[in-house]
């Protein structure tokens, strides 16, 4: 009787068989490492969620209690924070709304939201939607007056969209600070936005004159309304700072927070 012809072996018995450095046994390796490696990272990024929303919040405090002048290290930002009472600002009619919550309402969202924001057609500070509400930062006094509003503010420097905030005080015209928490712009020329001698140029300064007339002007000369309106621009570094001007003068201005500014000062907040 005729031997029977040898068991023909599995699909994994022969490649396992194959030698270790074979081209199906390194490609094998090489995939199934990918898959464990993305599979790890995408892990972590689900896990860290929570984690970095929490980040992103306590960050947002911080860069708040900044340019209000409040921020001491080490101080519990949380509590810190509820000195400030945020409203969701109605920015054509500059009033507040409780449409939304002011604690959750996502300004940023809001922006790319075709219900809450329309386009902009004249641009300045070429940030391409406007959402029509903003989430506002109000500071009281111990007698419950208002002390300084914090604002946000965003528009085009030179690379990047910078995302930050302006504290005007009470009178609604004196600029307490400005600070911006997100930028992408060159270290050492348009980042020097961060470089807090440059923000101490902005203390004090006005953003309209006695007519109403918005003056605030980043440039390198003096305007015609005079130093109390001049933050000197940077040097190395003119296209941010034309950037800045251009955003600062669209938020303070008729169709950013001009409404709510006057307001303000007509004491009808
Ligand atoms: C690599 C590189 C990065 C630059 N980054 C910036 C920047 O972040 N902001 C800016 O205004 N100019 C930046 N510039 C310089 C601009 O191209 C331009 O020269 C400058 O804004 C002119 O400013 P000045 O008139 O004050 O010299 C950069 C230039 C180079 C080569």
């Amino acid at each position: 009787m005729a031997d029977s012809p040898p068991e023909n072996p599995g699909f994994l018995r022969r490649f396992w068989a194959l030698p270790t450095d074979s081209v199906p046994k390194t490609l094998f390796v090489a995939i199934a490492l990918c898959l464990f490696a993305s599979m790890i990272v995408s892990a972590a990024a689900v896990a860290l969620r929570p984690q970095q929303a929490e980040n992103r919040l306590r960050d947002k405090q911080v860069n708040i209690l900044q340019v209000a002048g409040l921020y001491q290290p080490g101080t519990d930002i949380g509590e810190a924070f509820a000195a400030f009472e945020p409203q969701v600002l109605e920015l054509a009619t500059g009033r507040f709304t409780d449409r939304f919550d002011p604690a959750s309402f996502d300004d940023r969202a809001a922006a790319d939201d075709p219900e809450l924001s329309q386009p902009l057609t004249d641009d300045p500070a070429g940030i391409g939607r406007q959402s029509k509400f903003v989430t506002v930062y109000l500071l009281r006094d111990d007698a419950g007056g208002l002390d300084k509003v914090i604002l946000p503010i965003y528009g085009y420097g030179l690379w990047s969209t910078l995302y930050g905030y302006i504290a005007v005080e009470e009178d609604a015209n004196t600029i307490f600070g400005l600070q911006f928490y997100e930028h992408a712009e060159t270290p050492g020329l348009g980042a020097e936005v961060d470089n807090p001698r440059w923000k101490a140029l902005w203390r004090d300064k006005k953003l309209a004159d006695d007519s109403g007339e918005l003056q605030i002007t980043v440039a390198k000369s003096v305007p015609p309304a005079g130093p109390e309106y001049h933050v000197d621009a940077l040097s190395g570094a003119t296209l941010t700072s034309r950037g800045v001007d251009n955003l600062v003068r669209f938020w303070m201005g008729e169709r950013g927070y001009g409404p709510f500014l006057n307001n303000l000062k007509a004491g009808d907040i």
